[in-house]
């Protein structure tokens, strides 16, 4: 299975990726992780990227469809993946439609997380991620139990750069502009789903894994 997690930032498409791939058991591809991977261990891409991800704006589509394709092609794929963070323009769209063309594959579906703008800002001025193992919590709604420690892995907790209020309203207008083209490629395909993301998380992933049963009957969830 093939699934897309579409969104504004803070709208939960990395919290709900992380669980949605471990209960479906595939591979959780997140764009940013991967730059930020990049951006920290200093790479030719991440020196490319940096600038952009700290000023809240898109790294051009060539880079990150390049590291898409480098990352799709990885064995690990063979029987779907959840995607979050791509497609952000219609020409990600188009062009992830022809690289699963080409590997006689297509998504299955695109979940919108529609999330209001007062619940966003609060969302991501309170997240706090794991240095070591990535998972997401919130100060407020999802605390960890040890403070600034990862329950997971006991990792410590920073503030993404990009969790600044100002590139966070920068963020959501970069989002807002390209957001509309995208969301309707995946409704012209008929391959899009709508849920309202600002409830709580476990309540958001039921459905999203009602809609994947939907998809398939026999999924083992
Ligand atoms: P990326 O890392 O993809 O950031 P984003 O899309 O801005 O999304 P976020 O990670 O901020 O939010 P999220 O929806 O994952 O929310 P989360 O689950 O963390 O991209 C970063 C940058 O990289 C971009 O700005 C761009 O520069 C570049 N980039 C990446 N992909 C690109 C691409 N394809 N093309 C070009 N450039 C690209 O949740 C947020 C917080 O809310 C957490 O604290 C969480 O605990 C909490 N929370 C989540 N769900 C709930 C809930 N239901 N109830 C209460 N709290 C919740």
């Amino acid at each position: 299975m093939r699934i897309i997690l579409l969104g504004p930032p803070g709208a939960g498409k990395g919290t709900q990726a992380k669980v949605l791939a471990k209960r479906l058991t595939l591979p959780h591809i997140s764009t940013g992780d991967i730059l930020r991977q990049n951006v920290s261990g200093n790479t030719t891409l991440g020196i490319k990227a940096k600038d952009f991800m700290n000023k809240g704006a898109l790294v051009p589509d060539e880079l990150v469809t390049q590291m898409l394709i480098e990352r799709i092609d990885q064995p690990d794929t063979e029987k779907g993946f959840i995607l979050d963070g791509y497609p952000r323009t219609l020409k990600q769209a188009e062009d992830l439609d022809n690289i699963l063309k080409g590997r006689n594959a297509a998504i299955d579906f695109a979940v919108y997380l529609d999330t209001s703008g007062p619940v966003i800002i609060q969302r991501l001025s309170g997240r706090r991620v794991c240095s070591k193992c990535g998972l997401n919590f919130h100060i407020k709604n999802m605390p960890p139990k040890v403070d600034m420690l990862c329950d997971n892995c006991g990792g410590p907790l920073y503030q993404r750069g990009d969790d600044k209020e100002e590139t966070i309203k920068k963020r959501v207008a970069v989002y807002k502009q390209e957001s509309a083209s995208l969301i309707e490629h995946y409704r012209d395909k008929q391959k899009l789903k709508c849920l309202n993301a600002d409830g709580d998380a476990e309540g958001v992933l039921n459905k999203i894994i009602l809609m994947a049963k939907e998809i398939d009957g026999s999924l083992k969830v």
